[in-house]
C-alpha cells in the first residue's frame, strides 16, 4: 500500500549493523559469483560513517570467510580538492583505513576521483579520463551511497543534472557545516571537490542508498515520496530500475508508511497513534485541538477516528488532555501530589537523578534548565560526560592554552613548568596543521579545556564540580568522528559506572542519532548497561539532541522554561566557548520553537521548553 507514497524500493532494519551484513552478503555474493566466472567484481563506494558498517563487515568476511578482493575493482564516488592524500580527512586516507589495508585487494585496482592540476582544462581531461576508466571496467556493478542532509549523493549537491559526470563542484553550505566538526571548524573545510555525476550513479548496475538516524529521515522521504527534483539529487534513483534504500528505524521515521500510517492503510489505534494523527490535523487545518469538529477529521483521513461512537468534543478534550499531562514544571516528580497523570512519578524523594552526555557539553545545551531545576527542587544530580569530546574543542583554544603556558613558564620559573614537548606543538597548531588535532597531547589538552568550560558552564545551572564525572572512554579517545570504534573496555566502564552512582532517575540521548556518532554510540553502551539495572523504563527519559528535536507527538514530558531561565541557560551556554561551531542560538531557538509548537495546539503559551520521550522497551 505504501507504493502510493514511494517511489523507491525501500528496506527498513531495526539495527544499522543488521542492513549493512545484509548489503555486505550482497556485494560478497557479486564477487563470488564473478569469480565462479572468471571474472571480476566492480564496486562502486562511498566515504562517511554511514558505509563503515559495510566496510567493517566485508573485513569480517575476509578474516573469517575468505571472501578475496583479488579480483575486485573499485571506484570511489568523491573527494575534496586540495587535500593531500594523507591528510586526515582525505577519501584516500579513509579508504585505506576504512578498507583497503584490511583487505587483498590490489592498490592498483582502486580508483578514488582526482582533479588535481593547475588549468580548467587539466581538472577536466582528469575528470574524463575517470569517467573512461570505469568504462573500460566494465562499469559498475553494485555503488554504495550515503546521502548527505542536502540531499546529495557522492558530492552532487543541489542543482546537479541529472546528466551530470564526474567533475569540480562547489559545496552545499549544509554540507560543509556537518563536516565542520571533522575539519576543526566550517572555515577550513574546503570549498570544492571532485566528483562522480549523478548520470555516473545512474549508470551503475545496481544501487544501495543507506542512511542511519533521524538526522537523515527529512531528506529520505524527500528523495523517496517528492517528485524527482534537482533540490535533493538523491530523487534521480528513482529513475533507476534496481536502486534500494536500506535504512534503520530512525532514518525511515518521516517516511508516510511510518509517520502517518493511517493514510497509508487501516491500523489499530493506539492511544499514541490517535494523539499524533490529531495533532496533525490539528497542524494541517491551522486550528488549535480544541476547535476541530467533524469535517475537519473527515477532510484529514481520519472518519475512522469519529466512526465509531467517538466525535469529534470527546476526541478533542481527550487528546488535549493528553499533551497538558505532558507540561511538568517537576521534572523529578512533584513530591506528595497525585501523580497519576504526572510524567514522572513523585517516589522515591529526592531522587539520584543520572545525567549521562555524550560529550561533556551534550547535556548542559539540551536540557540545562532541567538540570537547574532538578537541582532546585532538592535532587541529587550527578552529569557523567561519557567521553573527553576533545575533537570537539578547536586548535585555536590549545594553542592559546598553550602560549599562555608559556608566557607564565618564562616569567615566574622554575616554580611554573610545563611539559616541554607541548612547545613543540606550537608551529603546526599555528599552521593550522590538520594532524595537530589527532596528537594524543593536543587531545589530552583540549579534554582538559573542555573540562574545565564545562565546570564553569555548570556551575552558572547550579551544578557544582563535585558532582561531575568525566569518564573518557576509550572508544573515542581512540578513534574519530565517523570512525568510532567500540571495545569491551567501553561497555564494562559504563556498566561500572552505573552500578557506583546507583541512579533512580536517568537522562540520557541518541536514541535516535546516527549509530556511527558519540551519541548513538554511547546510547547504545547505556542502555546495553541499564538492561542488567533494577530501574524501570518509567524513570528513563531521553533528551534531544542536535538534529534529533522530537514533535510534539513524541513528547512524554515537556519542562516549561521561563524567560529567566531561559537566560539564565544561555549564560550557561556562552560559556562554552571552545566547542567547534557549537550554535548557542540554534539550541535556545529550538527550545522556543517546541514551546511555539505546543502554543498553536491551543496549549498554555511559554517562553520555552525543554523536552524528553520515555525510553521505549524495544530499544533497551
Ligand atoms: C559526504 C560524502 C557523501 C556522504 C555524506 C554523508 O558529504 N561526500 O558521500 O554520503 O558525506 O556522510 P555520513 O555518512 O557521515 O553521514
Amino acid at each position: 500500500m505504501h507504493d502510493r507514497y514511494e517511489k523507491i524500493p525501500v528496506q527498513v532494519y531495526p539495527e544499522a549493523s543488521e542492513a549493512a551484513r545484509r548489503v555486505a552478503a550482497e556485494i560478497a555474493d557479486l564477487i563470488q559469483s564473478r569469480e565462479d566466472e572468471g571474472r571480476g567484481a566492480v564496486l562502486g563506494l562511498a566515504t562517511g560513517s554511514t558505509p563503515i558498517p559495510v566496510y567493517r563487515e566485508l573485513i569480517r568476511l575476509h578474516r573469517e570467510e575468505g571472501l578475496s578482493f583479488a579480483n575486485v575493482t573499485t571506484f570511489n564516488l568523491d573527494e575534496y580538492s586540495g587535500l593531500d592524500a594523507d591528510h586526515p580527512e582525505s577519501y584516500t586516507r579513509f579508504m585505506q583505513e576504512q578498507l583497503f589495508d584490511h583487505v587483498d585487494i590490489k592498490p592498483s585496482h582502486t580508483n578514488i576521483p582526482n582533479a588535481t592540476g593547475s588549468s580548467t582544462e587539466e581538472k577536466e581531461r582528469r575528470c574524463a579520463e575517470y569517467e573512461q576508466k570505469i568504462r573500460e571496467a566494465g562499469g559498475i556493478d553494485i555503488q554504495l551511497l550515503g546521502i548527505g542532509r542536502s540531499g546529495h549523493i557522492g558530492f552532487n549537491e543541489p542543482g546537479s543534472p541529472v546528466t551530470s559526470s564526474t567533475r569540480v563542484v562547489t559545496l552545499d553550505r549544509i554540507t560543509r557545516l556537518d563536516a565542520s566538526a571533522d575539519f576543526q571548524g566550517f572555515h577550513n573545510v574546503p570549498r570544492t571537490a571532485v566528483t562522480m555525476g549523478v548520470g555516473t550513479i545512474l549508470e551503475a548496475d545496481k544501487v544501495f542508498l543507506l542512511a542511519w538516524g533521524k538526522g537523515k529521515a527529512d531528506v529520505v522521504r524527500i528523495a523517496v515520496e517528492e517528485k524527482e527534483t534537482e533540490a535533493v539529487t538523491a530523487s534521480f534513483l528513482q529513475r533507476h530500475d534496481n536502486a534500494e534504500f536500506v535504512l534503520d528505524e530512525a532514518a525511515a521515521g518521516d517516511l508516510t508508511r511510518i509517520r502517518y500510517p493511517w493514510l497509508v492503510d487501516s491500523i489499530v489505534w493506539t492511544p499514541r497513534m490517535q494523539q499524533r494523527a490529531i495533532s496533525w490535523a490539528s497542524g494541517k487545518t491551522e486550528k488549535p485541538i480544541l476547535k476541530l469538529v467533524d469535517d475537519d477529521y473527515n477532510e484529514s483521513g481520519l472518519g475512522e477516528l469519529i466512526a465509531e461512537g467517538e466525535n469529534s468534543y470527546s476526541l478533542n478534550i481527550a487528546t488535549f488532555n493528553d499533551y497538558q499531562n505532558t507540561v511538568t514544571g517537576w521534572p523529578g516528580g512533584k513530591p506528595g501530589a497525585n501523580d497519576e497523570t504526572r510524567p514522572e512519578k513523585s517516589d522515591p524523594q529526592p531522587k539520584h537523578a543520572v545525567i549521562f552526555s555524550a560529550e561533556p557539553q551534550d547535556a548542559l545545551v539540551s536540557m540545562g534548565a532541567t538540570i537547574n531545576r532538578l537541582k532546585e527542587q532538592g535532587h541529587l544530580v550527578t552529569l557523567v560526560a561519557l567521553t573527553s569530546g576533545n575533537l570537539r574543542v578547536r586548535d585555536q583554544e590549545a594553542l592559546k592554552l598553550i602560549r599562555c603556558l608559556q608566557t607564565v613558564e618564562q616569567s615566574k620559573s622554575p616554580e611554573w613548568q610545563i611539559p616541554p614537548h607541548l612547545g613543540e606543538h606550537v608551529g603546526s597548531l599555528a599552521e593550522g596543521d590538520a594532524e595537530a588535532a589527532l596528537n594524543p597531547d593536543i587531545r589530552h589538552l583540549k579534554s582538559v579545556i573542555l573540562r574545565a568550560e564545562v565546570v564553569d558552564s555548570a556551575s552558572a545551572l547550579g551544578i557544582s564540580e563535585s558532582s561531575l564525572k568525566f569518564l573518557g572512554l576509550p572508544f573515542y579517545d581512540s578513534g574519530r568522528f565517523r570512525q568510532f570504534h567500540v571495545t569491551e573496555d567501553d561497555h564494562e566502564q559504563v556498566a561500572s559506572v552505573l552500578e557506583e552512582l546507583n541512579p533512580n532517575l536517568v537522562f540520557l540521548a541518541g536514541s535516535v542519532a546516527d549509530p556511527m556518532s558519540p551519541q548513538g554510540i554511547t546510547f547504545q553502551l547505556v542502555a546495553k548497561a541499564i538492561t542488567s539495572f533494577p530501574i524501570t523504563t518509567d524513570h528513563i527519559w531521553t533528551y534531544r539532541h542536535r538534529e534529533e528535536m522530537l514533535k510534539p507527538y513524541e513528547i512524554d514530558m515537556a519542562v516549561p522554561i521561563s524567560p529567566v531561565q531561559h537566560e539564565l541557560k544561555a549564560n550557561a551556554l556562552q560559556r562554552l566557548r571552545a566547542v567547534v561551531d557549537l550554535r548557542n542560538d540554534e539550541a535556545l531557538g529550538e527550545d522556543r520553537a517546541v514551546a511555539r509548537a505546543y502554543d498553536k495546539l491551543g496549549l498554555a503559551e511559554y517562553e520555552a521548553m525543554e523536552v524528553f520521550q520515555r525510553l521505549e522497551v524495544a530499544e533497551l
